[in-house]
């Protein structure tokens, strides 16, 4: 599990193993667009502050996702206990 770090708000939600960082907003009334769910379309991606998160999308090219500067929260998670979002 890990955290999300709205920075417009200073809220903190956690992500628990077994929902999705997408769930975990939409549960918290943090309305993110999104559609696939399944790291495809791109419509969920969310720009990443800080921390490093752990992807899982087929969206983003690697070298996009190396930058660990936007991330998709409907299948991708984090490496680091906290990750700010863009949100
Ligand atoms: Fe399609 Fe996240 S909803 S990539």
């Amino acid at each position: 599990s890990f955290n999300l770090k709205l920075v417009s708000s200073g809220r903190v939600i956690a992500v628990p193993k077994d929902v999705t960082a997408l769930q975990a907003l939409l549960d918290a009334g943090v309305d993110v667009p999104y559609s696939c769910e399944n790291g495809v379309c791109g419509t969920c991606l969310t720009r990443v502050l800080e921390g490093k998160p752990e992807h899982h999308d087929q969206y983003l090219t690697s070298e996009e996702q190396a930058c660990n500067d936007q991330f998709t929260p409907c299948c991708s998670r984090s490496k680091s206990p906290i990750l700010v979002v863009d949100l």
